[in-house]
């Protein structure tokens, strides 16, 4: 799941644990390391360290001669072998002359396996990567690079490898196919990352490899080239993203200074975006002109998870400002059903990290099938948004948490902004215009108005960390925020959530409301809030216990969180965030481990 390397004068152990914590936040269940190990005659070659569990079991398992300027590290999530001590990376070949960290999938590794036993090497772990080890091992080739190209010619799959060899302690080679490779370019030393936040504290320089690109990371120079040895030019650029981001700031949890930053955020979103003049916005991304845009005929929206769930917001917004008929599909689903695809359907992938796999493989279908895509991508320079046609960044800056909760926001406000820019090419009146890039104006002074008042839902959320059961409900502009509700409750909290429109509680749901099951109700003051009252009606008929996140104290309600008004399109977006500070009072009421609940992963970047 992370990689990390690091190549020049200082002692390379300590900076690659510094930077497997600032990986941390992935998610993984397994970590170890590989040195070139300084020492001479015994001590010499290689030397790793592996352990199931967190990067402090780790730490207090390196042996005490573990002293060395070059290294690679990894922190694993399980997919091919359980989580153990075995499984966990760096993988070695049979001389241990060969140490592999990988992230992705090695498609052909049974296949693979099964040749080199049958040429009599024994495995010691069930992993695919340690397959990649025994083939770098056993190449014929006489540089490393040469050894390593052999390797990844007969890999089938995705991989970002770094690979150590004890007879070059000058270097170490790298490659990449489908999962992110980073070089941090520092003086005299060259560090390697599957992610940026490994890097920051370091450098700001960085080269992203492309895919079917390699690279030899030496102290002073880094070279680029293709898996066929051709050189390929490689400028640095300059990242954005402070290293103190990656740092808590005084909040207890990640999630916590994530929901708390979100005024901000959504500043940066809108920042120089806002055309007064006509009444837009300005998307330089987009890479699609006005009449182009007018020609689309119909939005197509894919992303997983919480990028899914904004997707469906964007969708709503798409059709209320822009009309054209849109909607939204978790990108798992899209990529696996022989979907249509139509050369009038404008695409967009949502990805926070650019990364998700399930969604890059949507992409790379679309794109194969003739579709036009844009990304909403929070990363800079990852993968999705490089695949992609043009889009929208989000700008939220680095989420750390595992849960998504300001880039949530931000993508959803990003959805806002395009589907201003489609209406206003369209049908969308000057005045309309006006009035929504008022209410987007507004949001920070709102969302810190509702941050704000963190003790109230606080006080609400011991009470609710008691319910065996909770339902989400909210009807059209309000359904998406009680999906993403709902998920984020159960993701951090683990209290099992449902998420329904409200218009369907009566056909089915409503035999579960009883009084150990309350109900969460999105009731914004729209056109529909007569229908949303008869809601609260039917559920406290049912003895169902009521908190209403609304624009007014709602009688029904047990009790209400009242959010400041903005215009009706932009409801969802406030309305969502008083709620993440529920799940979170909720969890932190259980005493979870909030960034890092238990089976997920930040970016999954598998199947
Ligand atoms: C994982 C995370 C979710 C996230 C989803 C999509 O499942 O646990 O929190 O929403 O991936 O991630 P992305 O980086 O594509 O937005």
């Amino acid at each position: 799941c992370g990689i990390v390397g690091y190549i020049g004068k200082r002692d390379a152990a300590p900076l690659l644990l510094e930077g497997l914590q600032r990986l941390e936040y992935r998610g993984y269940d397994s970590a170890g390391i590989a040195i070139h190990s300084s020492g001479t005659g015994k001590n010499a070659g290689l030397k790793t360290a592996k352990a199931k569990g967190r990067v402090r079991e780790l730490e207090s398992r390196l042996p005490k001669r573990f002293a060395g300027g070059t290294g690679i590290a990894h922190t694993r999530w399980a997919t091919h072998g359980a989580p153990s001590d075995e499984n966990a990376h760096p993988h070695l070949d049979a001389e241990g002359t060969v140490a592999v960290v990988h992230n992705g999938i090695v498609d052909n590794a049974a296949e693979l396996r099964a040749k080199l036993t049958a040429d009599g090497v024994t495995f010691v772990s069930e992993t695919d990567t340690e397959v990649i080890s025994h083939l770098v091992g056993r190449a014929q080739g006489a540089t490393l690079e040469e050894k390593v190209r052999e390797a990844v010619a007969v890999i089938e799959g995705t991989y970002g490898i770094a690979v150590l060899h004890a007879d070059f302690p000058d270097r170490i080679v790298v490659a990449r196919n489908g999962s992110p490779v980073l070089l941090g370019i520092g003086e005299h030393e060259m560090l390697v990352a599957s992610d940026v936040a490994a890097l920051v504290s370091h450098t700001r320089q960085v080269v992203t490899l492309d895919d079917g690109e390699m690279a030899t990371l030496k102290a002073d120079d880094y070279r680029t080239y293709t898996t066929e040895g051709s050189r390929t030019s490689a400028t640095p650029e300059t990242v954005e993203w402070a290293a103190e981001s990656y740092d808590m700031g005084g909040h207890d949890t990640f999630m916590h200074k994530e929901i708390a930053e979100q005024a901000d955020a959504v500043d940066r979103v809108l920042r120089g975006r806002i055309d007064d003049r006509f009444a837009t916005v300005r998307l330089g991304g987009l890479n699609m002109d006005a009449r182009e845009a007018r020609a689309v005929r119909r939005v197509k929206i894919l992303g997983c998870g919480s990028a899914y769930h904004a997707g469906l917001i964007g969708a709503q917004l798409i059709e209320e400002l822009a009309r054209i008929p849109a909607d939204a599909e978790p990108a798992s689903e899209f990529r696996y059903r022989n979907a249509v695809v139509d050369p009038d359907t404008l695409y967009i992938a949502v990805s926070q990290s650019g990364e998700t796999y399930d969604t890059l493989a949507a992409v790379q279908e679309l794109k194969r099938k003739g579709a036009r895509v844009l990304g909403v991508v929070n990363v800079v320079g990852s993968a999705i948004a490089r695949e992609t046609d043009g889009g929208v960044y989000v700008h939220a800056g680095p989420e750390v948490c595992v849960v998504s909760t300001k880039c949530f926001t931000n993508t959803a406000v990003a959805f806002a902004l395009l589907a201003l820019h489609l209406g206003r090419i369209r049908d969308l009146s000057v005045a309309d215009g006006k009035r929504v890039i008022e209410g987007l104006r507004k949001l920070p002074a709102q969302i810190a108005e509702i941050v704000a008042n963190e003790d109230r839902i606080a006080a609400l959320a011991a009470d609710y960390a008691q319910a065996k059961s909770m339902m989400f409900v909210g009807r059209v502009r309000g359904y998406p925020v009680a999906l993403e509700a709902s998920l984020k409750l159960k993701e951090i909290s683990y209290i099992h959530a449902e998420a329904y429109p409200a218009s369907e509680l009566k056909h089915g749901p409503l035999a579960l409301i009883e009084p150990a099951v309350p109900t969460v109700a999105i009731v914004p003051d729209d056109d529909l809030v007569d229908k949303n009252r008869a809601t609260l009606e039917e559920i406290k008929a049912r003895s169902g216990r009521i908190l209403a996140v609304a624009h007014t104290e709602q009688e029904k309600a047990d009790h209400t969180v009242v959010v400041p008004r903005n215009e009706p399109e932009l409801d969802p977006i406030l309305m969502g965030i008083p709620l993440q500070l529920l799940a979170y009072h909720t969890a932190l009421a259980l005493g979870r481990d909030i960034d890092k609940p238990r089976n997920l992963a930040k970016s999954v970047t598998v199947e």
